[in-house]
């Protein structure tokens, strides 16, 4: 099924054209108050005023919006139009429409959502976590919004690719490698990296021949901070270091082989954690900036040969409009930085992924980065109609407002969240349903918690910051993913009190106003989604998923299900049917898990 927007904006423009002989936009929108109807037309004012341009003579957009009007061929779409205002057009949607509506796309899985006619190769470009660093709750953000944008972006149809790119190349490894290596070091490291099983939980701690003696390069990120320390104090050290990095780049096979053991540390760290969260990031989506090392000098010459970028100083920069300080892509030394691998990454993602649109998914500190980087993109014509976007997201702030730290002032660790998350959705469970075995409360628990973090996260505006509270991302009540799985584990409730395994919406009959307020915000998924993969905001569909639930306990309240005859009760069933699986399919798309049972 097209959307109703799309519905009504065929009628309407059919409508115009055949009024005024006029191609126009016919300006669709939800009605902003649900007395005057449903949906609402704002062309004729703006008509009006293109007409009077052309005659020359004044046009009173009243008198637009009662000549579109007179020809509409809506159809059995409205019960009711009105003009409201200066010229607003209100339609109001009948209820059999709405009936035959919800019985054509209640058998699809998609519930009638068609896929878009122009698919585009996407790619999104979220996580990104740093080798050597713990992942910390700075990097949920970009995992949980990309995870949910890549996930909207391919259910509408586009093929999308999903790229991690690790921050896995740099000096800091040359600090690592050398201090792994330091032969004063009192305890030998091991390079075998651990085995984490799924869940996280380090299963090779018996493994290990003598772990007294050795010591694991997992705890990566301590030693990255005592190498740096021994970086800044110690010359030889440093010295040491920078030859290791030159080793390195230069495919030293000893270097390159230790490299790879912490990278893999590292892996060993975060694959668990997506596994967790339920989030689609796996090897195959890994491409790190090691990976575009050999393409680095090749971009650089490119572009000083385009002259988009100049030596300046002995390095190369590209200076881009209304930044004081150029974009630095070759250092005096002769190194590449970040930026330099973020060209050759769109380069890559372009002549080799084919992308049409890549969605970077960064907090908001690097909004200059990809300005730079996108405008010498566009400079040296690497990406002719292809659309670079740069999607940003405020900080995760503590009860007090400032940086969200442990109680002792630590940085949290993401592990210690998600455990954090579970333990406290345990707890609530227990309290509410003593009754359910034990495993099953930990499903619901691993559910509630991991799904409260991420709907908290993904349910408010994307750009700005928010104060982390287990509170509020674990009440029953309220914008929060418990409420919305609670709605969901409901109606399958009722299914299960009247031992049907589910409803028909072929019977949907919409009687009372709760049920047709419902129908309505059902057959409105498309729309969101669009706004979703439009806007890139996760949170308009959060906030739909949270009316959708409203909704149906206004009409749950209001509205007997089981105790009512037939045909009613069969009628209520299917409604509940469709209202079920629409949380579903949207759940899906934030990638929070839905329990049948709470
Ligand atoms: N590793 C980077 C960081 O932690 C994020 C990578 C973002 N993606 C990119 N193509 N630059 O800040």
């Amino acid at each position: 099924m097209q959307t109703i927007t799309v519905q009504l904006e065929a009628v309407f423009r059919k409508a115009i054209s055949k009024a005024f002989g006029v191609q126009a936009d016919p300006l669709i929108a939800q009605a902003v108050n649900e007395k005057f109807g449903d949906y609402q037309s704002n062309a004729a004012m703006g008509l009006a005023k293109q007409l009077a341009t052309k005659t020359g003579q004044k046009t009173n957009p009243r008198s637009v919006a009662e000549k579109i009007t007179e020809n509409l061929e809506l159809g059995d779409i409205a019960s009711e139009i009105s003009i409201a205002g200066p010229g607003f057009i209100n339609v109001r949607l009948s209820g059999d429409w709405l009936r035959k509506q919800l019985a054509s796309i209640g058998g699809d899985p998609r519930l009638g959502i068609e896929t878009t006619a122009n698919p585009r190769q996407v790619v999104v470009d979220y996580s990104g976590p740093n080798v050597a660093k713990e992942m910390h709750v700075g990097h949920i953000r970009s995992t949980l919004i990309g995870d949910a944008l890549a996930r909207t972006i391919e259910f509408q149809g586009n093929p999308v690719i999903r790229q991690n790119h690790l921050g896995d190349w740099g000096t800091q490894f040359g600090m690592l490698i050398a201090y792994l290596d330091s032969p004063d070091r009192k305890t030998p490291v091991d390079y075998e990296v651990h085995i984490y099983d799924t869940l996280g939980v380090n299963k090779s701690e018996n493994t290990g021949t003598s772990p007294q003696t050795q010591v694991h390069i997992s705890d990566l990120e301590e030693f990255y901070r005592a190498a740096k320390v021994e970086f800044d104090k110690v010359p030889p050290f440093a010295d040491r270091a920078r030859e290791i990095v030159v080793a390195l780049q230069a495919g030293d096979a000893d270097i390159v082989a230790k490299w790879n053991m912490i990278v893999e540390a590292s892996r060993q760290h975060f694959q668990p954690l997506y596994l967790r969260m339920g989030i689609n990031l796996s090897r195959a989506d890994e491409r790190g900036e090691s990976f575009y090392n050999p393409f680095l000098a090749e971009v650089v010459n490119e572009l000083k040969q385009n002259r988009v970028a100049v030596e300046s100083q002995g390095a190369v920069v590209v200076w881009v409009e209304g930044f004081e300080s150029p974009l630095i892509i070759q250092k005096s030394g002769g190194g590449f930085g970040y930026p330099t691998t973020d060209l050759a990454a769109i380069r890559f993602r372009v002549q080799q992924l084919g992308a049409r649109r890549i969605i970077y998914v960064t907090d908001a500190r690097q909004i200059q980065h990809f300005k730079q980087v996108f405008f010498t993109a566009r400079k040296a014509n690497w990406v002719k109609d292809v659309d670079l976007e740069h999607v940003t997201f405020g900080s995760i702030l503590g009860e007090d407002g400032t940086p969200f730290k442990t109680r002792t002032g630590g940085t949290v660790k993401l592990k210690d969240l998600l455990d954090e998350a579970h333990q406290r959705a345990f707890t609530l469970v227990t309290e509410k349903n003593p009754e359910l075995p034990e495993s099953q409360r930990q499903d619901i628990a691993r559910a509630v918690g991991i799904g409260g973090i991420k709907y908290f996260d993904l349910a408010r505006d994307r750009t700005g910051d928010y104060v982390f509270s287990w509170e509020k991302m674990l009440a029953m009540d309220g914008n929060t993913a418990p409420y919305l799985q609670y709605a969901y584990a409901r109606i399958r409730s009722i299914f299960r009190k009247a031992g049907l395994p589910r409803g028909n919406h072929e019977q949907i009959q919409l009687q009372t106003s709760h049920e047709l307020t419902l129908a309505k915000h059902i057959l409105r998924l498309g729309e969101v989604i669009e706004v979703v993969g439009r806007e890139l905001k996760p949170h308009h569909l959060c906030n739909y998923l949270y009316e959708l639930a409203t909704n149906f306990s206004g009409f749950y309240e209001n509205c007997p299900v089981l105790q009512s005859p037939e045909p009613t009760r069969s009628s209520r069933l299917g409604l509940c049917e469709v209202t079920a699986r629409t949380m579903a399919v949207g759940l899906d798309l934030l990638g929070i898990e839905h329990p049948e049972q709470m």
